[in-house]
């Protein structure tokens, strides 16, 4: 069973500090050149609440967040149809109040959580991550949110559970996507436990020190930065604890293109893209492409969760 840490991560259990301090100086420069406004009063689309959110430093970025516009206009959500512009032209039908997330499976206490009880589980942090797709797009958002460990540690698992499932809202009234076998219905992805608990997972529930918008996976998703976009499933309403490896809706229709553990690795390439380098969105289709870096950049933090494992085999 993985063995729960109690004790907060610091910056220096996870990165070195030299990496660590230049990544903090960048972030320094970018708050007083005003590009995030970090520990800025957090204000809800549309609602009159606003709440703090916490200054995290523990994995700035040397790079400057993507212009917003990009990233609320360019997606994928399938529910919503396959285009990159459909999830901003159709996913405002979506009803994300009210909301519950079930966590259950292989635990002591199942749960039932409103979004409300979620955003009161930890105070919400803004962080910079860069998000690869294996489409070979890139960017990089200021997410708020906190660690997914945080709610995980609420339900204790038994000593059965090794991975976890996830799964997305399928709702047909305001899906249009639904109607489609692109994917398997609900959206389902899967991590392993350790990866799940590692501290770089966030679970997301805004940016751009907004709420998540509608196309972005409203009320409440995943992010996991060193594993490609598709990974990042969003508009949870179910994490399970299971015993056996979870099937997701991309390795169910194309299991030779979609492995389970999708580290961004610029050594493996897709069937039909490489993965060597990438396109910032926004950039412009000219635009220089840039390297792609194992563990999209992280290698530090998460390399050693997979030391012992083939990566050609397992991608
Ligand atoms: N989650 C759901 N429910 N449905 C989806 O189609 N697409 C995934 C992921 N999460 C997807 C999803 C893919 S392929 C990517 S690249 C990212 O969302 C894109 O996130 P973004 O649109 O916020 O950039």
């Amino acid at each position: 069973m993985y063995k729960f840490k109690s004790k907060p991560v610091l910056p220096s259990d996870i990165t070195s500090e030299s990496v660590w301090l230049a990544r903090r100086r960048y972030v320094q420069q970018a708050v007083a050149l005003g590009l995030i406004s970090m520990a800025a009063p957090y204000q809800a689309w549309g609602q009159e609440r606003s709440w703090s959110v916490e200054e995290n430093t523990r994995w700035p970025i040397d790079e400057p967040p993507t212009a917003e516009k990009h990233i609320v206009n360019y997606n994928n959500f399938y529910e919503f149809g396959l285009g990159k512009e459909d999830p901003a032209l159709y996913a405002g039908s979506m009803r994300t109040d009210p909301w519950v997330v079930r966590i259950d499976g292989e635990v002591e206490r199942p749960l039932e959580l409103d979004i409300e009880q979620i955003r009161k589980l930890a105070p919400l942090e803004e962080r910079i991550y860069r998000l690869r797709c294996v489409e070979a797009w890139s960017m990089v958002v200021p997410w708020v949110g906190f660690s997914l460990s945080v709610l995980l540690r609420q339900v204790q698992p038994t000593s059965k559970a090794k991975y976890v499932r996830f799964e997305t809202v399928a709702d047909h009234a305001s899906m249009r996507g639904l109607q489609s076998r692109v994917l398997q219905w609900p959206y389902a992805e899967g991590l392993r436990i350790d990866e799940a608990m590692h501290p770089l997972t966030m679970l997301v529930l805004g940016l751009y020190g907004k709420e998540l918008p509608n196309q972005n996976g409203a009320p409440l998703r995943l992010m996991v930065p060193w594993k490609y976009g598709f990974k990042s499933a969003k508009s949870l309403v179910r994490i399970s604890f299971v015993e056996e490896q979870p099937v997701s809706s991309w390795m169910a229709v194309a299991p030779q293109e979609y492995g389970f553990f999708a580290n961004v690795n610029p050594d493996v390439a897709h069937p039909r893209w490489s993965q060597a380098s990438e396109r910032k969105i926004g950039s412009g289709i000219f635009a220089a492409r840039q390297a792609t870096l194992p563990f999209n950049g992280y290698a530090e933090d998460v390399a050693h969760m997979y030391s012992s494992m083939d990566l050609r085999r397992y991608y």
